[in-house]
């Protein structure tokens, strides 16, 4: 199947039945995540897996007043480092220079420029501001992937990030919520959404191409 129909298929499902997605399936769609590109590909943030059904329904008094995370098969958080960049820098660098047989020392020109970058952000909050862009980039590629497994996916920002990172002990793991996605079969006869056609902008509005 083509992205583009996926992408035609998919809707952001608000009612789920609460069929469970295969092991496989999920897990390619969590390494979809993990394949996403970031700047620098420093990837500064991780994805949280919460399967249980006890614990999506503990989220959902606690944290996430929306029916999707408990009708859903599992949830998806992703979640930014909150912890010292420059660190996460050299993480990175060493990861690559295993991966790829390197030399620490011929990244030094890179390693640099990197840390002089999160310099130039100022402030640590700045650089979790640009973390959650990153991960915003893997929740839309998880997305995509969902789509062609023909799993659906619901983004969802409407959620307590606070009440969210206690429940699930993130802080103790230097790790913030920025965006949660319930995976999971649609039910469309409960769901509304299901047969509503999709509103995006004309081609012609969206697309602004220089000569
Ligand atoms: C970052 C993000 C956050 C969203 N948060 C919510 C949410 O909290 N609750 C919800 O019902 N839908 C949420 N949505 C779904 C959007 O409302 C939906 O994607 C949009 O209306 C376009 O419709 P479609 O995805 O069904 O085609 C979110 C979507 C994105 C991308």
């Amino acid at each position: 199947m083509l992205l583009n129909d996926a992408l035609h298929w998919r809707y952001a499902a608000k009612r789920m039945n609460g069929e469970q997605v295969p092991e496989e399936t999920l897990e390619r769609i969590m390494d979809a995540a993990r394949l996403a590109p970031s700047s620098f590909g420093l990837h500064p943030w991780s994805l949280v897996h919460v399967r249980s059904q006890a614990l999506r329904t503990q989220l959902h008094e606690e944290a996430i007043p929306q029916p999707q995370v408990i009708e859903g098969s599992d949830l998806l958080v992703f979640a930014v480092h909150d912890r010292d960049f420059k660190t996460q820098v050299d993480e990175h660098i060493a990861n690559m220079a295993r991966t790829r047989g390197q030399d620490e020392r011929e990244l030094d020109g890179f390693r640099n420029m990197v840390k002089g970058v999160m310099d130039q952000k100022g402030s640590h909050e700045a650089c979790l501001e640009w973390a959650a862009r990153q991960a915003y980039i893997g929740m839309g590629v998880a997305l995509s992937a969902a789509a062609l497994e023909k799993v659906d996916a619901s983004p969802m920002e409407g959620f307590y990030p606070d009440k969210l990172d206690e429940a699930l002990g993130l802080r103790e793991k230097e790790l913030k919520s920025v965006v949660i996605m319930a995976l999971g079969y649609r039910d469309s006869e409960r769901d509304p959404g299901a047969e509503r056609a999709k509103v995006r902008r004309d081609r012609e509005d969206f697309v602004l191409t220089i000569e």
